[in-house]
């Protein structure tokens, strides 16, 4: 098992584990406990999940609260379930709600510890590849809202995460995939992370392609932990993303465009990020911010996993921009886009003329 300590804010002493290992869950309350003075456990867990996982989980200390599955249960509803709950159960302030599942489960478990008697404390246990490597590191809790997705949320930190790569096994192809969207991201940012050490996770995802789509333990746990390194120097240099955490963004401003003008039903986000970062790589393309090589590069390294980079979706360029405009990483008006700008590295640039955003769409 590997163990990493993720710092956030060099300021703060405030650090929490990430647990990365292969059935960590059949002793799993021993990490928790060892990580929290809980007593009690609410975990939170979907109808997936559930007979999937829970046996592996249950004990006389904890109760479930299982939601059904999706992203569109991502909401105010949900969370108030999930704090009915905590309350009939009548949780204590020394308590923790545990999140058993993806990112859904995940940013709505977390919300919901965030707000419980002012915070409680909170343990991340990620069933995706996605939620392993992404979205249960850095803090960021939320619920969508019809106006848009995560729009309501809070910067609340668990007090570990515990990631098994056996549970992935489970996972269909589509999520798994989904997941990769993401990992690949971190191979075109890796130098602007600035983790202190050079992981060269372009060449390792190139080397390591076939153990990685068998789902291998071994280079899975050094996969998710080369993520989570980078992701967490990047939460710790900006946890509240006023600037350098916006990097983790990459290809994301216009996969939110993709999802929303979809209506999120024909891409899952991993996907859509995908066919995200291809466009912005021809952006930088366009703009001779990176060579011809490089791209053929970080292109074949998208192909190669069976990532998705184009969409038949024909859209209204128009409405495409207000979409994109639309996306809450916009500031004074300005869209903000993640580009790449050399091996392994990007830029956030906001003077892009329009026209050439849109140019591949
Ligand atoms: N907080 C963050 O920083 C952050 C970052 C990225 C994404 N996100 C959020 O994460 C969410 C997407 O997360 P996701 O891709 O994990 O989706 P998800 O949570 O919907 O899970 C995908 C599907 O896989 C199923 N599943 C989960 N674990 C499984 C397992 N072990 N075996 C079989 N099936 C399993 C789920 O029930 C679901 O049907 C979005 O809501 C997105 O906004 C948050």
């Amino acid at each position: 098992m590997d163990k990493l300590d993720v710092k956030i804010n060099a300021k703060s002493a405030y650090s929490y584990p990430i647990f990365i290992g292969e059935n960590l869950i059949n002793n799993v309350y021993k990490l928790i406990s060892d990580n929290t003075k809980a007593k009690r456990y609410l975990i939170v867990t979907n109808e997936t999940i559930y007979p999937l996982l829970g046996k592996k989980l249950a004990s006389n200390n904890s109760e479930f609260i299982i939601l059904p599955d999706g992203e569109i249960y991502k909401n105010m509803e949900t969370l108030i379930q999930i704090t009915d709950k905590a309350l009939e159960m009548k949780l204590e302030r020394n308590d923790a709600i545990i999140a058993l599942g993806g990112g859904v489960i995940g940013d709505m478990a977390g919300f919901a510890a965030s707000i419980y008697r002012r915070g409680i404390d909170f343990i991340q246990i990620p069933t995706t590849l996605l939620a392993q490597v992404d979205s249960s590191v850095g803090g960021k809790v939320a619920v969508n809202h019809t106006s848009g997705k995560n729009m309501l949320g809070a910067f609340y930190q668990p007090q570990a995460v515990i990631s098994d790569t056996s549970v992935l096994k489970t996972l269909d192809e589509r999520q798994y995939k989904t997941g990769l969207g993401e990992v690949l991201k971190y191979a075109f940012i890796e130098h602007t992370c600035s983790a202190g050490k050079d992981f060269n996770f372009l060449e390792f995802l190139e080397n390591n392609q076939n153990n990685i789509l068998k789902r291998e333990d071994k280079t899975l746990c050094e996969l998710i932990k080369i993520c989570c390194t980078l992701k967490s120097a990047v939460v710790n240099a900006d946890e509240k993303e006023k600037g350098l955490r916006a990097i983790l963004n990459l290809g994301h401003t216009y996969a939110h465009a993709i999802e929303n003008l979809t209506n999120y039903k024909k891409y899952t986000h991993g996907e859509a990020v995908s066919i995200g970062i291809k466009m912005v790589f021809d952006l930088a393309l366009k703009l001779n911010t990176v060579t011809k090589n490089y791209y053929d590069r970080a292109v074949n390294l998208l192909k190669s996993y069976g990532l998705l980079i184009k969409t038949d979706e024909v859209f209204d360029k128009e409405m495409f921009y207000h979409v994109m405009q639309g996306d809450k990483k916009v500031t004074e008006g300005k869209l903000k886009i993640v580009l790449p700008n050399g091996e392994k590295s990007v830029e956030i640039t906001d003077n892009i003329d329009k026209k050439i955003i849109l140019s591949g769409i």
